[in-house]
């Protein structure tokens, strides 16, 4: 897995900043107050620093963002990075800033002079989030960075305070690395293989294997894996750190590649179907968190894998399976093969363990992308208490979410002639008919929300805290949904 960072916590020394060779920031303020190492940092340099700060330039600044010092004299250091951040900022403000230093870690590391800044966990969080780069599939491994250390006034307080967030922050790396893994390293072996791994973190961890998913009838996700050489799995990650209480669900989709099947997909592109198990991704990188802080809660981690592969033994369009639920579905079009398999693995989650909750996360629909972009995940729901929590943790932790309609009116989209459901409705509503296709296989008791992460899981430009490629969307937002509503 791509290593974290390391990061240290030091007491504040103004007399180690000049001879400090890492990378130097500091944190000022828009009114341009010197903090006592920046004034140290000002004296050293001559007044360069205060020159930076009354420049035009800084005061173009929005929060957390940064110019530099380059070659200052007076320092060992190559480049003071200033940011122009509130003493008293906090949360995503702060993080925000962090990530911004998270980009500019050298070679020599970064020392973040954060003396009694707010919020210097927050900072740290963000920049351990920033400094990731997948090159597991390079020759070489040469983006070599440094180390972090940030001087506070109370660095024990700072970094009891950072310890929650590396958790969360090695579940988000896990989440990319299996994102960004191509689909000849991540075969539905090789990901059940990584999972159980995770045994090792205290988690149980079991998989389901073909024959017997065949005999619990679940033949709406073996049809999408028939035309492929790698089994078909269902893996399921239990995390009981709770009382004698059912536990809430997590289920994703995880098809490690998606050609569209017989219903091929056109070559342009095709290769982005990689991170069609960014579901998958999700649900695994935020088990590993809640096993990593030891949660006090309970909570289940199901992930469909299988792989969409045209072949002899491919299912074709037209075909009728049964579901594990014993509706049966006409398949239409065997691209619109990640409802299939989610219909299987949300009504086994059910079956199994009765969750008090469940959320499932899919790349599920191209449409979510033209509804929303890649700024927002779609967020359907059978339940406005339920959407409503998972929106207040998306929107605490910046990861963008947006509620978009369900209602029987668009069943008769899905609606098929010979069989009890058909997997596609055209393409009006695309990602609404979807979601309405999974909702005919929760139970009406059962509070539910489907996360299409078509647009967030994996994106062509870096974002504030990940470069361009898998993002890890939904590993913080759901880690902060059972902090703060299953925790005891
Ligand atoms: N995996 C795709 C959806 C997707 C598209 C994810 C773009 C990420 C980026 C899904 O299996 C799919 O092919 N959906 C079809 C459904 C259609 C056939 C009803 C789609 O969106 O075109
Ligand atoms: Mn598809
Ligand atoms: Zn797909």
């Amino acid at each position: 897995m791509t290593e974290l960072v390391p990061v240290s916590f030091a007491e504040t020394d103004l007399d180690a900043l000049a001879a400090e060779t890492a990378r130097v920031a500091v944190f000022v303020p828009a009114e341009g107050t010197l903090n006592p190492g920046a004034k140290r940092i000002n004296k050293l340099t001559k007044g360069a620093l205060a020159r930076a700060v009354e420049s035009e330039a800084f005061e173009k600044l929005k929060s957390g963002e940064s110019l530099s010092l380059s070659y200052p004299m007076g320092m060992a250091s190559d480049e003071v990075i200033v940011v122009k951040l509130a003493r008293t900022a906090k949360g995503l403000e702060a993080r925000k800033a962090g990530a911004t230093l998270g980009k500019k870690v050298g070679k020599a590391g970064l020392a973040i002079w954060a003396g009694s800044q707010s919020d210097a966990a927050e900072i740290a969080f963000g920049a351990t989030l920033r400094v990731y780069t997948f090159d597991a599939r390079k020759s070489k491994q040469d983006s070599e960075t440094g180390g972090i250390t940030v001087m506070a006034a109370k660095p024990a307080e700072v970094e009891a305070a950072y310890a929650d967030h590396r958790a969360v922050a090695e579940g988000v790396f896990f989440t990319r690395d299996l994102v960004n893994e191509p689909a000849n390293v991540l075969t539905t072996t090789e990901f059940a293989d990584r999972l159980i791994a995770m045994k090792d973190l205290g988690l149980e961890v079991s998989v389901l294997e073909e024959a017997e998913m065949a005999e619990l009838g679940m033949d709406a996700l073996l049809g999408v894996g028939q035309g492929s050489e790698s089994p078909s799995k269902i893996v399921v990650m239990k995390w009981m750190g709770g009382g004698d209480e059912a536990p809430f669900a997590f289920v994703g989709k995880g098809v490690v590649f998606d050609t569209g099947g017989i219903s091929l997909k056109p070559a342009g592109g095709m290769e982005d179907m990689t991170m069609d198990m960014g579901g998958a991704g999700v649900v695994a990188g935020v088990m590993r968190t809640l096993a990593l802080r030891k949660a006090k809660a309970n909570v289940v981690g199901l992930v469909g894998l299988v792989e969409n592969m045209p072949d002899g033994k491919a299912q074709r369009p037209g075909d009728v399976v049964t579901s594990m639920k014993g509706d049966t579905i006409e398949v239409i079009n065997t691209d619109a093969e990640g409802r299939l398999v989610l219909a299987d693995v949300l009504w086994y989650t059910q079956e199994t363990f009765n969750p008090v909750g469940m959320i499932n996360l899919a790349t599920l629909t191209g449409a979510v992308i033209i509804g929303l972009g890649h700024e927002n995940a779609g967020v359907f729901s059978n339940s406005d208490a339920l959407s409503a929590e998972f929106l207040k943790a998306a929107a605490a932790e910046g990861e963008g979410a947006w509620r978009l309609p369900m209602g029987p009116g668009y069943d008769k989209l899905i609606k098929s002639r010979i069989a009890d459901i058909k997997n596609t409705g055209g393409r009006p509503a695309g990602s609404i008919t979807a979601a309405q296709f999974l909702g005919r296989f929760v139970k009406d008791e059962t509070p539910w929300c489907h996360l299409d992460i078509a647009g967030t899981a994996s994106v062509k430009s870096a974002t504030d805290y990940a470069p361009a490629g898998a993002t890890g969307w939904g590993v913080r937002a759901l880690d902060r949904l059972i902090r703060d509503g299953y925790e005891g």
